[in-house]
């Protein structure tokens, strides 16, 4: 069987890669290049203990399993591709800035986590500030190198003699009779047996005749990457206030991110990444001497029911991957699994029901 994936951003190469192990043939398309867009643009985190705490809903559920095959998934495209993608296993540390925050969150301890005084959490943490007042410590969390993940799918994929599209963007899909028979790209018609839509912020604006897409839309986030003067270590954790959260990657420290409502504008803007470095220097107060090493922005795609959208369509060999809105590196390889299931046309599993895109079409 051929599928061809439209999208190369981290979902789109995981689920072409499972495919490739299971002997099908795959192309990919890809607009830009391959696992430079909201997969760079991320801060790498594996993260349902920081991003979603205790919720108990299929979201949280999803997350959970993903974040459990996390370890097998990155030790498997290490040896695939012979590259690092830098896995960690690390906790989430949520911080009180105030006496009410603190007690907020010290209610929640017993249930979720750990409550870590200001002495302790300074002990843990020394780069942070003495006047928090405390922090909730969720175990269990974990990250990766996004960028360096993006990488290592590429090469997996071309070692299983993967063909990809780079610079080609998927213009409209030819949809006969209620089957799909090709795309066609700025380059060309390509012709496959099966298409996975794996195209982010950008799934919706597909075209083809009697395509109904799930509606998913950008959310812009800027971000920036700080390193620290010698001497001063990075924090150890997944640091998360109400205004940031911070992020050590190898030598950087990335502090996230705005959330707007921007189309599709990544442009970087100064008061917004000032903005983020401000807040975060509340937190770690020797900041303003770290040394600026990037700003950057990216487009998380968003469904209206911040759920992701997994499936088939009303196009019997047309299938999407997307919504995954600010868990996109969290859930990849629980989206390749369940969607290289589906397009082997075996049962994905219990997890995947509640995020079939049939929930966002006219008479569901
Ligand atoms: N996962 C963090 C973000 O979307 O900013």
């Amino acid at each position: 069987m051929k599928v061809l994936v439209i999208g190369g951003g981290i979902a789109g190469l995981a689920i072409a890669w499972r495919l490739s192990r299971e002997g099908s043939t795959v192309e990919i398309v890809e607009r830009g290049i391959c696992g430079r867009s909201a997969s760079w643009a991320a801060a790498g985190m594996i993260a349902p203990g920081g991003e979603l705490d205790t919720e108990d809903n299929a979201i949280a559920s999803f997350a959970r399993e993903a974040r459990n095959l996390w370890p097998s998934f990155a030790a498997e495209l290490e040896q695939a591709s012979g590259m690092s993608v830098f896995f960690t296993e690390t906790d989430s540390v949520i911080l009180a800035e105030t006496e009410s925050d603190a007690a907020q969150l010290r209610r929640r301890a017993p249930v979720a986590a750990q409550w870590l005084s200001s002495e302790r959490l300074l002990s843990r943490e020394p780069l942070l500030s003495p006047r928090l007042k405390g922090a909730l410590s969720i175990s269990g969390d974990a990250q990766v190198d996004n960028r360096a993940l993006g990488d290592a799918l590429f090469a997996a994929l071309v070692a299983n003699g993967a063909l990809i599209h780079e610079n080609c963007e998927a213009l409209s899909l030819m949809i006969e009779r209620g089957t799909v028979r090709a795309v066609v790209t700025q380059h060309g018609t390509i012709q496959a047996d099966a298409i996975l839509l794996a195209s982010g912020a950008w799934m919706a604006l597909m075209s083809g005749a009697g395509l109904n897409l799930p509606p998913i839309k950008p959310v812009k986030g800027q971000m920036l990457a700080l390193v620290p003067p010698q001497g001063i270590g990075l924090p150890k954790s997944l640091i998360w206030s109400d205004d940031v959260y911070l992020v050590a990657q190898r030598n950087t420290l990335l502090i996230g991110a705005t959330v707007e409502d921007a189309g599709f504008d990544t442009s970087v803007e100064r008061h917004c990444t000032n903005m983020l470095r401000e807040s975060a220097s509340r937190l770690i107060p020797s900041l303003p001497q770290w040394r600026l090493t990037e700003i950057w922005a990216g487009l998380r795609p968003r469904t209206p029911d911040d759920a992701p959208v997994l499936g088939g369509t009303t196009i019997s060999n047309l299938f999407v991957a997307g919504g995954q809105f600010r868990n996109g590196i969290l859930f990849a390889p629980m989206i390749a699994e369940c969607m290289a299931r589906m397009l082997l046309g075996q049962d994905p599993g219990p997890l995947a029901a509640a995020f079939h895109p049939g929930r966002f079409s006219e008479n569901a």
